[in-house]
């Protein structure tokens, strides 16, 4: 595992910052919305208590090195509109996988991408990862597209690999190497 200390990554409409139990009411509001969780692996949450103990879990990720996970904001008004993550290190392989969601009012901006670049290059660069994964639904496009802008090729497919709320859904694999970053 990495050993992670406090960062701010900065980009041109955005402050990536670690979280804390003052995102609370922020992150709450992202994951009840069903349109940003509709193919996330957890249904929508209903109660302000998930979120406390989301932001607990993340602390211990920091603390243990397992999870790395940044609230999005705008860097105009300092209002968090998203969360971005890297996880599932693997050390001795260099690699982790990355994970995101944005507020609805806010997509379609190029936000998500924005953030994308700052994190992989934080990944690379600070962290040394060699490869970064991504797990998406197929059906999810704008994901895809994200990823697909971002120079993450789609390796593989895998069926009826998660089951939320009792549908049966796929996975749509995707992969970034550090070199096919540096061509990009
Ligand atoms: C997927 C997501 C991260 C994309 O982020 P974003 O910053 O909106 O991405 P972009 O602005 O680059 O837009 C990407 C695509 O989203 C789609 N999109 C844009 N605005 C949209 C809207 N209002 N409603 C639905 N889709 C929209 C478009 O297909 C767009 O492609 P285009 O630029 O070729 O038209 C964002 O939609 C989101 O947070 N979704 C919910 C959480 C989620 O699914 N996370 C990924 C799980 S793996």
């Amino acid at each position: 595992m990495p050993t992670l200390t406090p960062t701010t990554l900065h980009t041109q409409r955005l402050v990536l910052r670690w979280m804390d139990q003052s995102d609370a009411p922020a992150l709450f509001a992202l994951f009840s919305d069903p349109a940003v969780t509709r193919y996330w692996s957890t249904p929508a949450w209903t109660d302000i208590a998930q979120s406390r103990a989301f932001i607990d879990t993340t602390l211990a990720e920091y603390e243990a090195g397992t999870g790395l996970r940044f609230a999005i904001l705008l860097a105009e008004t300092g209002e968090m509109i998203g969360s971005i993550k890297l996880y599932d290190f693997y050390e001795s392989n260099r690699r982790c996988d990355i994970g995101y969601a944005l507020l609805q009012a806010q997509w379609g901006k190029g936000l998500v991408g924005e953030a994308l670049s700052a994190v992989i290059e934080h990944a690379f660069n600070t962290l040394n990862m060699n490869r970064i994964e991504a797990d998406i639904d197929p059906r999810n496009e704008a994901s895809a597209k994200v990823l697909e802008r971002m120079a993450f090729v789609r390796e593989g497919y895998m069926r009826e690999r998660w089951i939320v709320n009792g549908e049966v859904c796929d996975t749509a694999f995707y992969g970034l190497l550090r070199r096919d970053w540096e061509a990009r």
